[in-house]
């Protein structure tokens, strides 16, 4: 009883994000796509007059050489720039605020993100915090950027996050490890490059890790009570794009145009979450994070089975159409076998790229702090289409244990 009248009121919550979502425009980046679109971005950051940029990246893709190209189509078009490095993974309000300073000694006049998640979100923040005189924990929360950002430029080098389009930018307390959010649609960058011929050397752990990520912003998205007629296009094409490229993506990465698919996929992916939202798996995996430092694509991947064998009952015609644009064999089946179908799909995809579906971390003990706090997180922002309760979401956790 208590909790049907809980329910009713994380309904009204996310009753407010959809009026919100109405009213609210959110912007789309322009776009570039296709192998050495990262170059034409180039060219249009000078169009419009860029002086000088500040390159946010982490130190591996500098080692590795992959901004060389980059840099040198910057030098012809008389395009300064200073590079920033020093993003990890999960980067912190210090390291922003590191990026701002640099920003600031060096007079940029714009940002470019060159990198996977991290460095986008980083990104983001330095260029809000350029123009808003507000610290990393003033912007937290919803609508708290007051002022258009410095001109955002960005180009993902892995295929998952959909920060490339995303109003959001996830930030982590560098002592706690706990991730905090920063939504705005004044966070969606000025123009995305797509340019899959950046990612054919990603390692295949990293693929399948950031490819699985994409996976479950379409399928969360999808199964989202948020979910529209334009949320569904964009979290069917994702579907379709990921779950046949993902496997080849892990076994030929060098294949180019596979890379661009999975990059299409993610892009896609990334602007139906903007709209219909996340749900349970993503809400355990950053409970995850934050006890066992766990990334955030293989918490995910762990995860999203689970998640689904729980909400199926309640999703199950939505799954047996995920199922049918995965190429699966759903003819004369029930939406409950086509359903089961694309979940053992995605068990026997997790397996064949040597993801687990349990936690060799987590401890028995832990799952009632784990399960709390990730219903706080699902119940205050997430349109779930199935609510769970504390003792529910133990039981989908304990499911993780090893053994
Ligand atoms: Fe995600």
């Amino acid at each position: 009883m208590l909790f049907s009248l809980q329910v009713k009121g994380y309904k009204s919550i996310i009753a407010g994000f959809k009026v919100l979502t109405k009213v609210l425009p959110v912007p789309k980046p322009t776009l570039f796509t296709g192998p050495g679109s990262s170059l034409e971005l180039c060219v249009s950051m000078a169009h419009m007059d860029t002086k000088k940029v500040l390159i946010v990246t982490d130190k591996v893709l500098v080692e590795i050489g992959l901004l060389k190209p980059l840099l040198a189509k910057l030098d012809s078009l008389n395009v300064a720039y200073v590079i920033y490095d020093g993003i990890l993974p999960d980067p912190t309000n210090v390291q922003v605020d590191a990026g701002l300073s640099i920003l600031e000694r060096h007079r940029c006049d714009a940002v470019l993100a060159f990198g996977g998640g991290s460095s986008m979100d980083a990104a983001k923040l330095i260029s809000a915090r350029a123009t808003n005189k507000k610290t990393v924990e003033q912007l937290q929360g919803v609508l708290k950027v007051r002022k258009a950002c410095l001109p955002l430029y960005v180009i993902p080098t892995t295929a998952g996050t959909g920060s490339e389009v995303s109003v959001g930018a996830v930030v982590s307390d560098p002592n706690t490890h706990k991730k905090s959010l920063v939504i705005d649609p004044k966070l969606v960058p000025k123009m995305a490059a797509l340019d899959g011929a950046l990612m054919t050397g990603l390692p295949p752990m990293i693929t399948a890790a950031t490819g699985m990520d994409a996976l479950t912003h379409a399928i969360e998205s999808y199964v989202s009570v948020l979910a529209s007629e334009e949320t569904d296009g964009y979290a069917l094409a994702a579907t379709r794009l990921i779950m046949e490229n993902l496997p080849k993506a892990v076994e030929q990465g060098d294949d180019v145009d596979v890379r661009q698919a999975m990059a299409m996929g993610s892009f896609y992916a990334g602007l139906s979450m903007t709209k219909a939202s996340l749900g349970y798996v993503h809400a355990i995996s950053h409970s995850f994070g934050a006890k066992y430092r766990t990334p955030h694509g293989i918490g995910n991947a762990l995860v999203l089975p689970h998640v689904l064998d729980y909400s199926k009952p309640a999703v199950a015609e939505r799954l047996a159409k995920l199922a049918e644009v995965s190429g699966l064999d759903v003819a004369n089946k029930s939406d409950s076998d086509a359903a089961q179908l694309f979940i053992d799909r995605i068990r026997e995809m997790l397996e064949s790229f040597g993801l687990s579906t349990t936690l060799d971390l987590l401890k028995r003990e832990d799952i009632p702090e784990l399960a709390k706090a990730a219903l706080k997180e699902a119940h205050y922002n997430y349109p779930v289409p199935l609510y769970m309760d504390q003792r529910t979401c133990e039981g989908v956790i304990g499911k993780m244990l090893v053994g």
